[in-house]
């Protein structure tokens, strides 16, 4: 030590660098080169980056930075000795400076010792890999008990490896060289992995951007063909939002709603009537009342529609978005009570997303202007369909329906009075 020119002997604290030195006594900090005091503070932080950037002390870029703990000097000189021409070496005295140093600096490795006065390194691993800043360096344990259940141990805690005491220096050396390669190599794996998942994030962006787009025209032309006025696809997902929405912060059918994806929902709802496509346009566009025959003819688009799905689901077996539109498209015409189609289900046997959309269909339905009817208010529509409670429609989804049926947002829109027109549910359910 005796080429530390400075007045007081007794410093508690080392901190050595590869080109410099840094010294706490307590509160007060002194950073020397190698012949002369240049720098005194009271606060060791501020002192720290003097030390680094006005001072010039070189903490070389291109080395990696290696930290060594041991409360024996002697071993860290050694170690110091043995890696500082290869590596950028901080010898740190106890675990609780080597903490103070990890605020500043991130080393590429630490090299702890185990038994040392005040913070042992198990408790200092512990501390190490329970914070999300420092866990992810590499630690060796340096230690002179060589009993491999102290081994076990630390490498438990989650050391990469453990280097008995007294140590070789080419030894040690190596180790240390072995696992920053490790390092280096996980890091870079962890960014390709990073980089490769971020391409296909925004190459699925793309996909569903474009899918959407294309079924948002497909939807519209069913829209357009079906004499539609008023945005009636989109005022559909909009009531449908409303409803999934509150279902979901009520917790109502919450077991079945579990992992449900409400933006793949509400854009698979688009295709719900998508197989009126290929319904004539005398009888989509017929002003008056269907004949049985017609109706008949009219009832098909739902297996027209679930034809579409099955096609596209050729080439797309396990999508998510297709099967959802398949249930809207195939069970939103089924009744409660039996008595809708195609397959006259009963209850509970009807798919929850079903239900859902007989709801928002008929409502949709009843509050717009059709070529065979005028629309008819918010109010009288939403009285209608409480009256279908347990007969049309889900008992459960209708008080649901009721409880946010304010929410319903073109109730404004839509607040014509009847004129003097009896509608009944099967008037428009049925299309
Ligand atoms: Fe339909």
């Amino acid at each position: 030590m005796e080429y530390l020119p400075h007045s007081r002997r007794e410093f508690l604290h080392l901190y050595s660098f590869t080109d410099g030195l840094l010294l706490l006594d307590g509160m007060t900090v002194h950073i020397y080169d190698t012949c002369a005091l240049v720098k005194k503070s009271p606060k060791e932080e501020k002192v720290r980056l003097c030390h680094n950037q006005e001072m010039g002390i070189k903490m070389s870029n291109t080395r990696d930075l290696v930290m060594l703990v041991d409360d024996n000097l002697a071993n860290l000189m050694v170690g110091k000795e043995a890696l500082s021409d290869t590596y950028s070496v901080i010898t740190v005295p106890s675990a609780s400076k080597m903490f103070d140093l990890l605020t500043s600096y991130t080393p590429k490795l630490i090299l702890l010792d185990i038994d040392m006065p005040e913070m042992s390194g198990y408790e200092a691993i512990k501390i190490l890999k329970n914070n999300p800043k420092m866990k992810n360096i590499p630690v060796i344990f340096l230690t002179s008990m060589n009993d491999s259940d102290s081994e076990l141990q630390g490498l438990n805690l989650g050391a990469v490896d453990y280097i008995g005491k007294p140590f070789s220096a080419p030894l040690l050396k190596k180790r240390v060289e072995v696992h920053i390669l490790v390092e280096k190599q996980k890091r870079s794996l962890q960014d390709y992995n990073k980089n490769l998942q971020e391409m296909v994030a925004n190459k699925t962006q793309t996909i569903l951007k474009l899918q959407n787009k294309v079924l948002q025209a497909m939807a519209e032309l069913v829209e357009g063909r079906d004499n539609m006025t008023g945005n009636h696809i989109e005022r559909t997902q909009h009531c449908l939002g409303i409803l999934l929405s509150n279902m979901f912060a009520m917790g109502v059918y919450q077991e079945e709603t579990n992992g449900w994806d409400i933006g793949l929902l509400l854009q698979s709802s688009l295709l719900h009537d998508v197989g009126k496509i290929a319904i004539h346009d005398s009888i989509l566009k017929k002003p008056g009342k269907l004949t049985k025959e017609e109706f008949d003819e009219m009832k098909k688009h739902v297996m027209y529609g679930v034809k579409f799905i099955e096609k596209l689901e050729e080439d797309q077996e396990d999508s998510l978005f297709l099967q959802y539109a398949k249930i809207f498209i195939k069970y939103h015409h089924e009744r409660w009570d039996g008595s809708g189609y195609p397959d006259n289900l009963v209850g509970m046997e009807i798919p929850l997303l079903g239900r859902l959309m007989a709801i928002v269909d008929v409502y949709e339905a009843l509050t717009s202007k059709r070529c065979y009817k005028s629309a008819i208010d918010h109010k009288t529509a939403v009285n209608i369909i409480l009256q279908g409670r347990g007969t049309d429609f889900d008992p459960v989804l209708i008080d649901l329906f009721e409880q946010c049926s304010e929410q319903l947002p073109f109730s404004m829109l839509y607040n014509k009075k009847s004129n003097n027109e009896s509608f009944s549910l099967l008037d428009v359910v049925s299309l």
